[in-house]
């Protein structure tokens, strides 16, 4: 499933339930992992003697996933928060208190580089096993310079040193630090005088993006950021819309944002805004999941002929989780999304939204090979109908 004569860059509206696919099909990976052909079994050519051949009756066979949206550089953990949740605080009044986002800047500040690589390359080991080919990974628990240039640091490691594709999102702006409580203006100036500069001295990310939501940064705020990002060469991916109708959605489209995330609360005129822009609204069920808040409706926004990708958000405070396969079941469980709109927009869509359309996320001769393989199954629908059943069976990835 996935596969394709040439390279496409993303599906929209109705194609996004469409899936270019060939039953009992064979496919032949080169030496150097690319893929080198695929048909149908009765025209396969004769595989040369020494050949690894594997028999893959009742498996089905699809590109690898993107994951176009985490926060895997973090140290330690917050299942306290997650307790606290469950005694009726909301994401926002942890947050207020002191927790959520600052709790995991205090601990990474204490937690060395060696350290914070070590557990994010679990992680992201983790992502891999799990179907994923390439990945985003954003800073933002550091909130001053030398703790976001650590971050960075870290995910620069793990791009030289990981399997798959790695790109790195400068995210100073996930929230204030104590020391600018009441001065949100001076850290703005902060990031944009001193944080950026450096990052782009250093070469250390490829994208910027901003929390620009109700009680994190103003559409304002966003807007300096992003101006001054891209003046680097950094393209903006941004938070946009999880707490409330922000003004998020617009501003990225205005900015040439690659991808606009989270999107809970999507309008008329927010889908208005996406429409015939090169931004990729990218969902996140994983946080509404998990914080018990509403979905992005998803439904509506392909209805209305626009193209989603998705992604895990991983991360320790809204979406602790790396598993694709499990987001596809909430895109389907909870959003309706048909299981192969969900796969598409895990696979084609969501490496346009992390920068690698056309390169990642299809079947395509010439391309990288980086497949699933699933274990046999009586339809491709079971993989998001049996949710956490482990239904992978291998995962080849080529970078
Ligand atoms: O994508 N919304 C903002 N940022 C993260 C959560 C980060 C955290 O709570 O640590 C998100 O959900
Ligand atoms: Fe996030």
């Amino acid at each position: 499933m996935g596969v394709y004569k040439s390279p496409i860059k993303y599906l929209s509206g109705k194609a996004m339930d469409i899936i270019s696919t060939i039953d009992d099909a064979y496919l032949i990976i080169d030496d150097e992992g690319r893929v080198a052909d695929f048909g149908p079994m009765d025209s396969a050519p004769e595989f040369p003697a020494g050949a690894d051949v594997e028999d893959l009756s009742g498996s089905f066979v699809f590109p690898a996933f993107a994951d176009p949206h985490t926060h895997i550089v973090y140290a330690g953990s917050r299942e306290q928060e997650f307790v606290d949740k469950i005694h009726g605080l909301s994401y926002v009044e942890i947050a207020k208190r002191g927790g959520g986002i600052l709790n995991s800047a205090d601990r990474l500040h204490q937690t060395s580089e060696d350290e914070l690589y070590e557990t994010a390359m679990e992680r992201l080991l983790r992502a891999v096993e799990g179907g994923t080919a390439a990945i985003e990974i954003k800073s933002g628990y550091g909130l001053s310079t030398e703790d976001e240039l650590k971050m960075l640091r870290v995910i620069r490691r793990l791009k030289e040193n990981a399997p798959i594709a790695v790109r790195a999102n400068f995210l100073a702006a996930h929230a204030f630090p104590r020391n600018y409580a009441n001065d949100h203006d001076g850290y703005v100036d902060l990031i944009v005088n001193e944080m950026l500069p450096e990052v782009a001295a250093q070469g250390l990310a490829d994208f910027v993006d901003v929390f620009c939501d109700t009680g994190f940064f103003t559409v304002e705020q966003t807007a300096r950021i992003l101006e001054a990002g891209l003046k680097y060469g950094l393209k903006p991916k941004i938070h946009a819309n999880e707490l409330e109708c922000s003004g998020g959605i617009q501003v990225g489209v205005e900015y040439g944002a690659l991808s606009v995330d989270h999107l809970e609360h999507t309008g008329e005129e927010e889908c208005e805004a996406l429409m015939g822009s090169h931004t990729m609204p990218t969902l996140l069920p994983g946080a509404a999941f998990f914080l018990g808040m509403p979905y992005a409706p998803a439904r509506r926004m392909i209805d209305f002929g626009l193209p989603v990708a998705l992604a895990s958000d991983c991360n320790p405070g809204s979406s602790p989780s790396i598993s694709m396969k499990f987001i596809l079941s909430l895109a389907s469980i909870k959003m309706r999304m048909t299981p192969i709109e969900a796969l598409n927009a895990a696979t084609v869509n969501a490496a346009t939204a992390l920068g690698l359309a056309g390169e990642y996320g299809q079947i395509c001769k010439g391309m990288k090979a980086n497949i699933v393989i699933t274990k046999p199954m009586p339809s491709f629908a079971y993989f998001a109908y049996s949710y956490t059943e482990n239904l992978i069976s291998r995962v080849i990835v080529n970078k």
